[in-house]
């Protein structure tokens, strides 16, 4: 999630983009840049944070009173001063900053080579400005529609042309974009937080618009060219209130952008006419595919669960062995990697140094390693031999939510990749990725029923313990759930193997102990419906998450959330998100610091 701002107008511009830039650094970024146009396009990009650009651009000439800035969240290319935005065309005269993914830039890139560009940077959003320079014959947001018809993929754009000072152009298809309307000057920016401090008039671009900013006036086209009337809205909300997305805390705002990240997660790594995916970044041929032996999947904490659901899946679906380790047990211990082991490291942060140092303790031993993070560019990231990013954005709560279900949701990727070089057929495969692509909306039933999980989080907030049961697929998701529990609440959680309450557990039954359970209609049903009796008959409470159409188990529990019925396979990805929104809630009511809280840590880097 890239952080863009511009202004156009009568005044300095260059303080008033570092202070935007500023605005956004809640984000999370890696590097930042600045452009601004005087006698020329002056550019000036540093990694790291703002402050390492404003030390930089304190040695340039950067008066002007017209300007784009950008804060990046690397996706293509390392975190670099080199990748940074703003991206230039040949000559410079062109400046472009981006937020999004163009999905056919290396398509566009080797046109653009054969054309006679050259190119300083991996990224994809340098492609764009050289596109849009190409087709550039002294029409700034001529050029630009050009360009992004030819683009697929999603973008929030600001492109600025030396030839027309005073312009800048703003795009958006999939990545906000907003204009702000100010006296003599006019501002574009990815968030209002940006822009706050300058104005509340703003307008926000639709997929598909396109805005042309000058001093005096601003001017919104739609897809065919033609000139709207769009709403100026006045922003009343505070910049904290803002920078959460109108959300109260940073975690309720990343459970709810999961229906996107998820479609991010998957976005232009399905191959529907084959049942199949692509996943480039993992640099291993078909052959080295169709010869793993083994998996080990090595994780902490929450991806340490995702793993879990990886192994169920790829035994099921590649019949390949599969074992999932605490990396922090891995790494201490003398794991046997025999030929044919492939090690794959999941991590949200890909710094987790239990994770790291077993990732190089496999690597020592003669496994491949391949890692699934979040975060480009992460010491996990460039320590492996491939991997796959998820795409989720930055994570800021602690507490991990959209992250665990875009691991889920590449895993489920690289499932369906390995089956199909084993075991499944295409027309399988083609059915697992439509049933896949269906599950943002299904979660968006799910989250649509906030206010029910709100009123049970009430009901259950003030007891010491609960149990988590599940079976299966759901057994990973009575792991997670009770994790968010503990970490954000205080509140003490475990979670269990459903069958395995016997064996202990169910002397705790009492009725100051809930019992959350998993019992969507699978494999499992009737097992996890005699595990719900066994805790009625023990006067325990159950609080099930059921399959939106079942009777049994939601007559003899106490509080029931239903969720659409889905596939075995992907009942995970749903049913974690009433467990996500079970603990906010009661976090919430129990007066706990939900995005930060007490004794934990974003990533642990260290023992
Ligand atoms: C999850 O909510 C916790 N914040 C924690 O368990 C986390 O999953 C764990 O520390 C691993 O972090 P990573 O994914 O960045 O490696």
């Amino acid at each position: 999630m890239c952080g863009i701002v511009g202004i156009t107008g009568d005044k300095q511009v260059a303080p008033i983009l570092i202070e935007g830039l500023k605005r956004l650094e809640y984000r999370g970024y890696d590097s930042a840049g600045i452009a601004v146009i005087n006698q020329g396009l002056k550019v000036v990009k540093q990694e790291g944070k703002i402050k390492a650009l404003e030390a930089e651009a304190a040695h340039h000439d950067l008066s002007g009173t017209c300007g784009i800035a950008h804060t990046r969240w690397a996706t293509h290319g390392a975190p670099n001063r080199i990748n940074a935005h703003p991206h230039q065309d040949d000559d410079g005269s062109l400046a472009l900053v981006h937020n999004g993914i163009i999905e056919n830039y290396t398509v566009l890139k080797t046109q653009l080579l054969k054309q006679g560009h050259t190119f300083k940077s991996e990224t994809d959003t340098e492609v764009l400005a050289h596109l849009i320079s190409h087709h550039y014959h002294g029409n700034l947001e001529e050029a630009v529609q050009k360009a992004l018809s030819l683009a697929e993929g999603t973008y929030g754009i600001a492109v600025m042309h030396a030839d027309e000072p005073g312009k800048i152009v703003g795009a958006r298809k999939g990545s906000p974009l907003v204009v702000g309307v100010g006296q003599g000057t006019n501002y574009l920016a990815s968030d209002v937080a940006a822009i706050l401090g300058e104005t509340r008039q703003v307008i926000y671009l639709d997929d598909g618009e396109l805005a042309v900013l000058t001093p005096h006036d601003v001017r919104v086209l739609g897809i065919r060219n033609e000139l709207l009337t769009k709403e100026i809205q006045e922003i009343t909300w505070d910049l904290d209130r803002i920078q959460k997305g109108g959300y109260p805390h940073f975690m309720l705002k990343e459970i709810h952008e999961q229906p996107e990240t998820i479609v991010d997660a998957f976005r232009g790594r399905i191959l529907p006419e084959t049942g199949d995916v692509k996943l480039s970044g993992l640099r291993l041929t078909d052959w080295e595919l169709r010869n793993v032996r083994r998996i080990i999947i090595l994780a902490c904490g929450t991806s340490f669960h995702a793993g879990l659901l990886g192994e169920y899946l790829i035994e099921e679906y590649a019949g390949i062995p599969v074992e999932v380790e605490y990396a922090s047990e891995f790494r201490y211990r003398s794991p046997v990697i025999e030929p044919g082991t492939l090690c794959l490291t999941i991590s949200q942060s890909g710094e987790t140094i239990d994770t790291l140092e077993a990732m190089r303790e496999a690597k020592r031993r003669g496994a491949k390693v391949l890692g699934i993070t979040n975060v480009v560019g992460s010491t996990i990231a460039r320590e492996t031999d491939g991997g796959i990013y998820i795409h989720a954005g930055p994570e800021i709560g602690v507490a991990s939510t959209k992250a665990f279900t875009s691991q889920v949701t590449i895993l489920v990727l690289l499932t369906i990749m390995l089956g199909r070089r084993h075991s499944i057929s295409s027309e399988r495969g083609m059915r697992l990725l439509q049933e896949l692509q269906r599950v943002p909306e299904k979660i968006r039933q799910i989250l649509a029923r906030d206010e029910e999980i709100c009123e049970i989080a009430a009901v259950y907030k003030n007891h010491s313990n609960f149990l988590y049961l599940g079976r299966g697929y759901n057994y990973p998701i009575a792991l997670e759930g009770a994790l968010k529990l503990k970490e954000i609440s205080y509140i003490h959680a475990e979670g269990y193997p459903a069958a395995e309450m016997k064996h202990g557990p169910i002397a705790l039954i009492d009725p100051d102990m809930p019992v959350v359970v998993i019992c969507t209609r699978d494999g499992s049903y009737q097992k996890i419906k005699g595990n719900v009796q066994e805790v009625k008959a023990r006067s325990g409470k159950v609080i099930s998450i059921v399959t939106e159409d079942e009777e049994e188990i939601a007559a003899m529990s106490d509080h029931v959330i239903r969720i659409p019925a889905s596939s075995e396979i992907l009942s995970p990805l749903l049913a974690v998100v009433p467990l996500q929104l079970l603990a906010y809630h009661i976090a919430v009511m129990r007066g706990c610091n939900v995005d930060q809280p007490r004794n934990l840590a974003k990533s642990v880097t260290v023992e």
